[in-house]
């Protein structure tokens, strides 16, 4: 496929917390916790002090923010495996029922070398084309920096990259719509670690607030976006700040197949919810570390309520996100969760289904990945939603 081609999730780039981070908390998240309902409780002091009103620019917000999606693959990507955009992809993700756009850009590879750091007109140019389209079709958007490796690597030494384009940015956007929102950094990782960020927020926050005072920004912690790193998050006691989580447990499910994941989602054929009535058994060519052997003969034996490949596997860590929110003040945000077009579709749409509810259950808004690329909705052949798709996310048929 043209749009693999030159993903930065190939096995030289940094891929998600995978295996041994990952497996450690999939191994935790994919077991039922005695400790579900209990509120959230700090562990990591110096905690961030709460916010004790509900009725803070970024709860407004946040409700603008509900059943979004990514244009992955997209102001990101590069040249050889982008995909395209038009103003009839903006005016039908409205008409499905969406209600907001996440735009990732790669606003870095776009500017000058130090000390200027200067964005060039040609992404501004992109970038506006989907905001005003955005816009005027009533749906919020969200733009972003997306696959900033070069601050993941070094953020000490990026840092001043990173407040440079956001100053731009804002500056440039400062009078548009309050239903456009800034996301500062996406998936800090690696280097970028949640304490780290909680020294350069600040920054960034404060650099944006110069011209957008009243802007609603969105923030992720460490660990790509990890439930489990939002303990460590300290942020400033601003109130227009939403925090985006990113969720693609079961990770096994999500990613089998794709060749970004790292080696060990070569094993395909989970399907969704697990147990399957024909237990899978790993092809004689895919070498397989023993976990894997153990997770797959999991899979293919616990019941459904405690199954690996279930909602077993995600609705704790949303209960953690929603107990992290109600302590904190902060509402959060699902930025990205999503499935591998290849994997067997009614799977696919049950998992996204069932992602979405629980996501509902909780009041907490979300945002798909993707539009139109790996881990589509939309089918750009037909120019209408893949089978079952648009029933899993709005409960109502693909062609009204
Ligand atoms: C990345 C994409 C990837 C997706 C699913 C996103 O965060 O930007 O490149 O396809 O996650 O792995």
């Amino acid at each position: 496929m043209r749009i693999e081609v030159g993903n930065p999730r190939t096995d030289s780039s940094p891929v998600k917390p995978f295996p041994s981070f990952f497996l450690a908390l999939w191994f935790a998240s994919a077991l039922p916790s005695p400790g579900a309902d209990l509120p959230f409780q700090s562990q990591n002091p110096p905690a961030m002090q709460p916010i004790a009103s509900r009725d803070t620019p970024a709860y407004r917000a946040a409700r603008k923010f509900l059943r979004g999606v990514n244009l992955g693959d997209y102001l990101e990507a590069g040249p050889d495996w982008a995909i395209r955009v038009s103003a009839e992809d903006i005016r039908q993700i409205k008409a499905q029922g969406f209600d907001h756009i996440r735009v990732p850009v790669g606003w870095h590879r776009y500017s000058s070398p130090a000390p200027e750091f200067q964005l060039s007109r040609e992404i501004f140019g992109k970038v506006d084309f989907v905001v005003t389209n955005a816009l005027a079709h009533g749906l919020a958007v969200l733009i972003n920096i997306h696959h900033f490796r070069e601050f993941d690597a070094d953020p000490a030494g990026s840092a001043d990259q990173l407040v440079a384009i956001w100053r731009q940015v804002a500056e440039h956007y400062k009078d548009s719509p309050e239903t456009l929102a800034f996301e500062v950094l996406n998936e800090p990782h690696d280097k970028a670690t949640t304490a780290v960020m909680n020294d350069i927020y600040p920054r960034v926050i404060s650099e944006i607030r110069k011209s957008n005072p009243s802007r609603t920004l969105f923030v992720e912690p460490g660990n790509w976006g990890n439930i489990p790193e939002l303990q460590n998050l300290v942020l400033p006691p601003d109130d227009n700040v939403i925090v985006s989580v990113h969720c693609y447990d079961p990770f096994h499910f999500t990613h089998q197949g794709t060749s970004w994941g790292g080696p060990d989602v070569k094993v395909t054929g989970f399907r969704f919810p697990g147990p399957p009535e024909t237990p899978l058994t790993i092809a004689t060519n895919v070498q397989a570390a023993p976990w894997v052997h153990d997770r797959v003969k999991q899979y293919n034996t616990q019941p459904a309520g405690n199954n690996p490949v279930s909602a077993t596997a995600f609705r704790e860590k949303l209960r953690q996100a929603r107990a992290w929110s109600d302590h904190y003040g902060r509402p959060v945000h699902i930025g990205e969760f999503g499935c591998y077009y290849k994997v067997d579709a009614e799977s696919r749409t049950r998992y996204y289904e069932q992602f979405r509810k629980t996501a509902e259950e909780l009041g907490i808004g979300w945002a798909i990945w993707d539009w139109s690329a790996n881990f589509r909705y939309w089918d750009r052949e037909k120019q209408q939603p893949l089978p079952g798709m648009r029933e899993a996310l709005f409960g109502q048929p693909s062609n009204p």
